[in-house]
């Protein structure tokens, strides 16, 4: 099945091959993969060549493991493009997924310093800080803190970010979301991430930080948001000429 004579050394060709496996459904998601032993087996290769490929794939996110309880294929990540300002509900509708948020803290704050700066506010100016966990199919995909100035969506209260924020804001108001900019960073979980997203503590996560401004240029929210970095992954299309 490997082909010996090849330069692609051999725990590469078992790493296509399992990846191959993966794509055709053969071994599907969150299913066990066969043992070492019976890979090396299979392959006639030694079992630390096997290992090493098993390995190469649990630190690419096409696998991963439990201890006492074998090696399984990781769920495909949630490709997110990068051009085109969606909110969290948006995304999800769009792939068929049914969305939703726990709530985890809402109140209203003086700004701290980066938000006031990034909000363009006044002094004396406070704003909402809304915290959520973010739910596709009821698994946690994302934890949010977000930053609205009140004096701008006034009487927001907490029964209305269960659901899309920007719809509230859209709908309630004569207001239209224009653009924003966004940071992309990796990070590790702490622990109160790790909980919160079900992922174990400095598990990798993508950190997102969006300011949005609204069609008049106003500044509206500052949302730091940390993502499952096995559950996502950010594309985007790039032109030359
Ligand atoms: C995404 C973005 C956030 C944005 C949110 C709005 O999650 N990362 O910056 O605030 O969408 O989502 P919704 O309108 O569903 O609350």
């Amino acid at each position: 099945m490997l082909d010996k004579k090849s330069p692609l050394p051999m725990y590469y060709q078992i790493e296509e091959d399992i990846k191959q496996k993966i794509d055709s459904a053969i071994y599907s998601e969150r299913e066990t993969i066969p043992s070492e032993r019976e890979l090396s087996e299979q392959y006639e290769v030694s079992r630390m060549t096997v290992r090493q490929a098993v390995t190469n794939l649990v630190n690419e996110g096409y696998l991963y493991r439990e201890k006492g309880k074998g090696t399984f294929v990781a769920e495909k990540k949630i490709e997110q493009p990068l051009q085109g300002m969606t909110s969290f509900t948006e995304d999800m509708k769009q792939r068929g997924m049914d969305s939703s948020s726990k709530l985890l803290d809402f109140t209203i704050i003086p700004p701290p310093a980066d938000i006031k700066r990034k909000l363009s506010l006044e002094e004396d100016r406070q704003v909402y800080e809304i915290h959520r966990i973010r739910y596709a199919d009821h698994q946690p995909m994302a934890v949010e803190r977000t930053f609205i100035p009140v004096a701008l969506v006034p009487g927001m209260q907490e029964k209305d970010v269960y659901g899309s924020i920007y719809e509230y804001i859209e709908k309630n108001h004569d207001y239209t979301i224009h653009k924003a900019t966004q940071m992309i960073e990796a990070t590790i979980a702490d622990e109160e991430q790790a909980e919160l997203l079900d992922i174990v503590p400095a598990a990798a996560i993508l950190h997102i930080e969006r300011t949005s401004l609204l069609q008049d240029g106003t500044p509206f929210e500052v949302v730091k948001s940390s993502y499952r970095a096995d559950r996502y992954k950010f594309i985007s299309e790039i032109h030359r000429s």
